[in-house]
């Protein structure tokens, strides 16, 4: 029973629901065989939260001491009621508790929400990826390389956002 923010067992049926909300939420489908294959992966989890089925979920992959959002999806229904702000601070406490110092992310540089909640959340532009990602209409996007030291800092900070065109600067 989901309710959360709570960690997600990889199984078909969950695996199945994520795959719908990513579905709801991004131009490029995942499948319920891709959440399951890539929640196999070493130190990769998923936190979700609602529902069931949920709501809202974001998956994190960590890798020694830095960890990276995978995706964040919120059912179009339920935004700007917290989901996301909460799932990324639950997923990164965990990342954190297991040994992650930094964070990181890739967001296409016309997505105002996830930046907003992102620099909302103390993260800050590192650089850019060029053509990183395709729109609808095929045609290239750009994608902004956010970081964080964790744990996160203290809510309510309103992070810089310090963006240099052509910066390219993941460290
Ligand atoms: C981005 C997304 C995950 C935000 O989910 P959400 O649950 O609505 O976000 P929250 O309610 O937790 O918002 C937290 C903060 O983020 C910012 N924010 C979120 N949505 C925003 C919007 N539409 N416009 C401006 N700021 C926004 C605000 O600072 C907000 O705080 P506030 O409501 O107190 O002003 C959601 O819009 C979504 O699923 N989008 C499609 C998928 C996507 O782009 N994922 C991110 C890819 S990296």
């Amino acid at each position: 029973m989901i309710s959360g923010p709570v960690p997600v067992e990889p199984n078909a049926n969950n695996c199945a629901a994520l795959a719908r909300l990513h579905a709801q939420c991004f131009a490029d489908r995942w499948s319920a065989k891709e959440f399951g294959e890539l929640l196999s992966g070493p130190g990769t989890f998923a936190v979700a939260c609602g529902g069931p089925p949920p709501n809202g979920f974001v998956v994190v992959r960590g890798a020694a001491d830095e960890c990276e959002i995978l995706t964040l999806a919120v059912d179009p229904a339920c935004r700007r009621r917290g989901l996301a702000r909460a799932l990324v601070i639950e997923a990164l406490r965990l990342a954190s508790t297991a040994g992650a110092r930094k964070a990181y992310l890739e967001v296409a540089e016309s997505n105002m929400p996830a930046i907003s909640l992102y620099a909302a959340l103390g993260f800050e532009i590192l650089g850019t990826r060029q053509n990183y990602y395709q729109k609808r209409d095929s045609t290239p996007e750009h994608a902004l390389v956010f970081g964080v030291g964790l744990p996160l800092p203290a809510m309510g900070k309103s992070a810089g956002i310090g963006y240099t065109d052509q910066q390219e600067g993941r460290s």
